[in-house]
Order: C-alpha cells, then structure tokens, then sequence
C-alpha cells in the first residue's frame, strides 16, 4: 500500500474529476461539494468511463446503461452485490493523494 499523487487541489477550482491511469489502472477522482473521491474509472457493466457520467448526492450514474454506484462505498445502488474500487483520499497540503493498494 503506498500513496499517488494526483493533482494540486487548485486544479479542482476549475474541473471536477480527473482521470489518471496508475498501474494500468484507470482512477477518476472527484471533487464533491467540498469532498474528494477517487474510483476506479471502469464500470463493471461493460466498461465505460464512470468519470463521464452525472453526479447527485455522491452518487455516479454510468452515460451507457445508468447504473449507480456510491462514490463513498462503491456499492451499485440497485445491486447491493456490485462494488467498484475506491481508493482512500489523503490531502496533504495542497496535494491531493489516493491510497493504492495493488492487491485490491
Ligand atoms: S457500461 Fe456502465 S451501466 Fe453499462
């Protein structure tokens, strides 16, 4: 388990996810209300950038097929078996960290 940087917390001034590839895989990060959020980018549907899609109340809808996964737990609203990965969100300073764990 170790920390990626990801952004400078300005860069969230202007934009409200960023999307990076660490370790072949791709992670969007979320700038809610005042909160960050970081998911990995796949939908576990068929794969679709979740980092595209709306956002309300901390919950993501994929633009292919709406599903809706929480941001804070990554559980799939309508299928409480159905996780994506999130990643734990460090600020330190005015950096912007994620947890990555390669074993998740
Ligand atoms: S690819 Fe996301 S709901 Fe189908």
């Amino acid at each position: 388990m170790y920390t990626v940087k990801i952004a400078n917390i300005n860069e969230f001034n202007e934009q409200k996810v960023k999307i990076i590839i660490h370790d072949g895989t791709p992670i969007a990060v979320f700038k809610v209300e005042n909160e960050f959020f970081a998911i990995d980018n796949r939908c576990p549907h068929r794969g679709a950038s979740l980092g595209d899609g709306p956002i309300q109340d901390e919950i993501i809808t994929c633009i292919w097929h709406s599903w809706k996964f929480s941001l804070k737990t990554g559980q799939a609203i309508e299928n409480p078996n159905c996780f994506i990965k999130t990643f734990p969100i460090i600020i330190d300073g005015d950096i912007i960290k994620l947890v990555y764990d390669s074993k998740r």
